[in-house]
C-alpha cells in the first residue's frame, strides 16, 4: 500500500486541519493543531502517496494522525485517533496505535488509556484494548478548547 508514516511536524498542521474537517470534527485552527502537538509525547502521521489528493500538495495526502499525551512516567493517553474516510479498513488506524502503545512502553509507563469515540470500540477491541468505565468533566457543549 502507498502509505508513509511519521511524526508530527508544524508543516503538516495545515493538512492535520483538512483531515479533521473531512472526517466530520470540530473545526480546529492550525495554530491550535501545532500547540496539541508540541506538547504531546508523541504524534504519529500517516501519508498516502498518489495522484487523487485534494489540495496543497500533488503527491502526498495526509491520510491519519493519532497522539499520544500524559506525564511520560507513569501514564500516557491516546487522542486524535483519526483515518480519512477514503483510507478507513487499510490498517492505518491500528499501525498508529501500535505505535503510540510502543512509544508509551519505550517511556516506562504503566498503561496507555483512550476514550474510544461513539462507533469506534470495535477498533480498540479488535486490537485487544481492554474495556473500563471512564467520567469526563465537559466544559460546554460547543467548545473544542483551543481558542487560539
Ligand atoms: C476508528 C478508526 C481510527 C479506525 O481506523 P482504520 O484505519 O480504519 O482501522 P484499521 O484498518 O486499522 O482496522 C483494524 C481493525 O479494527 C476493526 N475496526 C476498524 N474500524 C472499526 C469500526 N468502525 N468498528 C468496529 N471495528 C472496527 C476491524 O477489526 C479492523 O480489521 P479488519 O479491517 O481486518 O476487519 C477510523 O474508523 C476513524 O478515523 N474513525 C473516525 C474517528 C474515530 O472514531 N476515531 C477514534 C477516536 S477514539
Amino acid at each position: 500500500m502507498p502509505y508513509k508514516y511519521g511524526v508530527g511536524d508544524p508543516k503538516f498542521g495545515w493538512f492535520a486541519q483538512e483531515l479533521l474537517l473531512r472526517s466530520g470534527w470540530p473545526r480546529r485552527s492550525v495554530p491550535s493543531i501545532i500547540i496539541s502537538w508540541e506538547r504531546s509525547l508523541w504524534v504519529g502521521l500517516a501519508f498516502h502517496e498518489g495522484e487523487h489528493v485534494e489540495r496543497s500538495s500533488p503527491k502526498l495526502q495526509l491520510v491519519g494522525m493519532a497522539r499520544l499525551v500524559g506525564d511520560g512516567i507513569y501514564t500516557a493517553v491516546l487522542f486524535d485517533v483519526v483515518v480519512h474516510p477514503f483510507h478507513r479498513r487499510m490498517g492505518i488506524g491500528s499501525r498508529l496505535v501500535d505505535e503510540a502503545v510502543a512509544y508509551g512502553r519505550t517511556l516506562g509507563v504503566a498503561e496507555v488509556e483512550c476514550c474510544a469515540a461513539p462507533g469506534a470500540s470495535g477498533f480498540y477491541e479488535a486490537l485487544g484494548w481492554e474495556h473500563k468505565d471512564a467520567f469526563a468533566w465537559k466544559f460546554g457543549k460547543d467548545t473544542q478548547g483551543g481558542s487560539s
